[in-house]
C-alpha cells in the first residue's frame, strides 16, 4: 500500500545547484511527487518544524541554517516510502553515509546535509501537515 514522506532538500543542495540532481534521484527511486514547492523559510517557521529537538546543542544553528536561502519541500509517495527515502538519503553524516546515496552525493557536513526525510508515521503526518494544506495534497 503507497505511503506518504515529507521530504526536504535543504539550502546548501538548493544554492549549489543540485535541486534536479536531487529530484532525479527521488524519482528514479519510484516515488511520485505528490506536491512540491520552493520557498524561503523564516527562523520561527524552523524552530516549529524542528521542534523536537529544541533541547539539542545544535537547535539554534540548525534553525538559522535552514532560514539562510530557499528550500523545496516535499510530500513522496510510494510502498514504503518513509523507510526507503531515508535508505536512499544515506546517514544524517555524510562522513558515514553510503556509496550512491544522495547525502554521499550531495552533503557537505553533518548540518549542511542536503536532504531531510521524516523517520516515521507520526513525524510524517506531522510534517506533512506544518507545510501542506489538505487542498495542496489531492
Ligand atoms: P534532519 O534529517 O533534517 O533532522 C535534524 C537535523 O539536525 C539533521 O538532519 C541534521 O542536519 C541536524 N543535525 C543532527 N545532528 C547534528 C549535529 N550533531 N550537529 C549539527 N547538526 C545536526
Amino acid at each position: 500500500m503507497a505511503q506518504r514522506t515529507f521530504s526536504i532538500i535543504k539550502p546548501d543542495a538548493v544554492r549549489k545547484g543540485h535541486t534536479g540532481a536531487v529530484l532525479a534521484e527521488i524519482e528514479k527511486a519510484g516515488f511520485q511527487i505528490v506536491a512540491i514547492k520552493k520557498q524561503s523559510i523564516s527562523r520561527a517557521q524552523a524552530e516549529g518544524f524542528y521542534h523536537v529537538h529544541k533541547e539539542r546543542p545544535f537547535f539554534g544553528e540548525l534553525t538559522q541554517f535552514m532560514s539562510t536561502g530557499p528550500i523545496v519541500l516535499m510530500v513522496l509517495e510510494k510502498a514504503n516510502a518513509i523507510a526507503d527515502l531515508r535508505k536512499l538519503m544515506g546517514a544524517t553524516n555524510p562522513a558515514n553515509a553510503e556509496e550512491g546515496t544522495i547525502r554521499k552525493k550531495f552533503a557537505g557536513s553533518i548540518q549542511e546535509n542536503a536532504i531531510h526525510g521524516s523517520d516515521g508515521d507520526e513525524t510524517a503526518a506531522f510534517e506533512i501537515g506544518y507545510w501542506f494544506a489538505g487542498y495542496e495534497l489531492i
